[in-house]
């Protein structure tokens, strides 16, 4: 066991993460990233269409906000969506200097496409594989700044003081597990941990999210006493191959790519789901369009139905979709340049997450989150595509240099629990939490504790996990996984009423119980996968639980969440943020306000049509 320190500790070494650090240097910390993918292995890498940011004449970031407040269906913050909007193209300017290799018009200025729900061409790309470029662009700046990178390093838990209130502890550090050889690690923070970890994808049996996106950062947090906002909103993204969940770029329906139905109608006109915008409306009506087609009879096999790119022509498609033609014959054996690609809604992003402000501060002195992971909120019920890379850059960056500094910044968003304005009575039909409830145990033995006696208290209790997990001859933690994932994938996807909900949280419980039983039968103390997904899979069921209960609360239907009871949005009762504190094991459910007020201007809900 050992300890390393440092100024600033990055967990995770995505696109946020390595903004984080590169920031958090340029403020002169010693920094450091611990994470469990090598950084250019990260999931960024898979996305694929590109950066929102006003760069070009008759475009402006008042637009890009008013886009994405409605994209949001008003339940974004004003203050965060002008905050990326204002700094997504100084962000994208300075990846472009830092030489990331964007695609170019014959005059050399960087290209922009249509995306779905943006009122000007405003997504920077570079091909159809923007997200690889970017991490690429970020990890070359990060080698030659000489930061610290330990890879393939788990960061297992939070090492965090235990205040009974969660608002006065401290975070001091994290606990890494060393994949390589089995052995635990102490990092401690002298000023800042960032948790830049991505998503929960892994929740759902279909997604287009890499095995690794089990939202560790989320659950580490939220046990800690951060809590989780938002997080019944997830995004299906409309096109994703049937038969693995691979991403289909929107770049194809933004450079013009057409969507059929088995009758060969263009439904999204046809039918009448967005009748100005038709494939480029927002990503929860196209989606919703697209499964009411297939349970309507009009779908093709594997609940598909068709993208065709063919009418763009080689040149184009070779030029700046060339990748889509890889994915497209590689992974469903579909040659797009020859026939119609089958596509259907897939699992793809948070849009809730961890509670920050603007500066990625959470309520815990010393945490901070950016990213997916993280909820500041810009994306509120619905993320516009194109707005999850600035959101990585814009936050990210702002969170390093908040970290970094280690003071607290004035903010408009406030966080914690002492922001409810509140609580909530939902008739959950199982009781929460509690079983197997861990960290922070608010038994008080922590608080006059130096950062390193809470790290090493921390590494001592997460030693004995490991051990007890290792000594155990239970259940496998596959079996429990996949239970919640099917759950999940039947109960709480694109189309959501009050019995699959309920369902859905009593199978939770389910998993809850019966994880209680598992154990690791792979001895091995090197690359233990057995032992890092069985720590995954308690991470999934927290996150699981909260997202289901705040889904059941919801009695309307706004942005990405549909009840088949509740078919209008209820300004009224339900524009506020949904929060959920783990509350020592004992999960409380509350509401904070949203902040529609801007700068200068208030973002009014309006009927949000396409
Ligand atoms: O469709 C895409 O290329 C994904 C972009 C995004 O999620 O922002």
């Amino acid at each position: 066991m050992t300890l390393h320190e440092h100024d600033v500790i990055v967990v995770g070494a995505g696109g946020a993460g390595l903004r984080a650090a590169i920031a958090a240097h340029e403020e002169g910390a010693d920094v450091a990233m611990v994470t469990k993918l090598h950084p250019v292995r990260s999931h960024t890498g898979a996305a694929e269409g590109g950066i929102n940011a006003a760069l070009r004449e008759g475009d402006s970031w008042e637009d890009h906000a008013y886009d994405t407040m409605k994209g949001s269906d008003y339940l974004g913050d004003a203050p965060a969506v002008e905050t990326l909007c204002q700094d997504s193209p100084e962000e994208t300017i300075q990846l472009e200097h830092w030489g990331m290799a964007f695609s170019r018009e014959e005059d050399g200025r960087v290209s922009q496409r249509p995306f779905g729900g943006l009122s000007f061409p405003r997504t920077t790309y570079a091909g159809a594989e923007t997200g690889h470029h970017l991490l690429h662009t970020m990890y070359e700046q990060v080698v030659k700044r000489g930061i610290q990178v330990y890879d393939e390093q788990y960061v297992m838990e939070l090492a965090v003081t235990d205040h009974g209130d969660p608002e006065d502890r401290v975070c001091h550090g994290c606990i890494g597990y060393d994949i390589k050889t089995g052995n635990l690690n102490g990092f401690v923070a002298n000023t800042g941990v960032v948790i830049a970890t991505g998503g929960p994808g892994q929740l759902y049996a279909h997604t287009t999210n890499a095995v690794a996106q089990t939202g560790d950062g989320q659950a580490m947090a939220y046990r800690a006493g951060a809590p989780l906002q938002d997080m019944e909103f997830v995004q299906f993204h409309p096109t994703t191959l049937p038969s693995t969940g691979v991403l289909i770029s929107e770049g194809v329906r933004g450079e013009g790519g057409i969507l059929y139905n088995s009758e060969g109608e263009r439904f999204m006109f046809e039918h009448g789901y967005a009748n100005n915008d038709g494939e480029l409306a927002s990503r929860d009506v196209v989606a919703r369009a697209e499964v009411t087609e297939v349970n309507e009879g009009r779908g093709y096999e594997n609940d598909a139905v068709h993208l065709d790119m063919r009418h763009l022509g080689e040149e184009r498609i070779t030029d700046r979709l060339e990748n889509i033609i890889h994915l497209a014959t590689d992974f469903e054996g579909v040659d797009p340049l020859e026939e119609p690609m089958p596509v259907k809604p897939g699992q793809h992003y948070a849009m809730g997450g961890i509670e920050t402000d603007e500066n990625g501060a959470t309520c815990i002195e010393g945490l901070y989150a950016a990213g997916e992971c993280a909820c500041v909120s810009v994306h509120g019920s619905n993320r516009l595509g194109g707005n999850a890379l600035p959101e990585l850059i814009v936050f990210g960056a702002r969170a390093g240099r908040h970290a970094a500094s280690g003071e607290p910044a004035s903010s408009q968003i406030e966080t914690g629990p002492s922001a409810r304005t509140e609580t909530s009575n939902v008739d959950a039909p199982v009781e929460l939490g509690r079983v197997g409830a861990d960290a922070v145990t608010d038994g008080g033995t922590l608080l006059d504790a130096t950062p390193n006696e809470v790290v090493d208290h921390t590494l001592e209790q997460e030693r004995e996990r490991v051990e007890t997990l290792m000594e155990t001859d239970g259940i496998n933690h596959a079996d429990v996984r996949s239970d919640l994932q099917e759950t999940m994938t039947e109960n709480v996807n694109v189309f959501r009423n009050e019995a699959g909900l309920k369902q859905a949280l009593e199978d939770i419980r389910a998993c809850r119980e019966r994880y209680q039983d598992v154990g690791v039968s792979d001895p091995s103390r090197t690359f233990n996968t057995d032992l890092m997904q069985t720590i995954e899979t308690r991470n999934l069921i927290d996150q699981a639980e909260v997202l289901t209960l705040g889904a059941l609360a919801r009695t309307e239907f706004r942005g990405a969440h549909w009840r088949e009871s509740h078919q209008e949005r209820k300004d009224e009762e339900w524009l506020k943020h949904t929060m959920v504190a783990w509350n020592g094991g004992d999960p409380e459910l509350y509401y904070t306000d949203v902040i529609l007020e801007g700068e200068e201007k208030e973002y009014e809900p309006k009927v949000r049509s396409y």
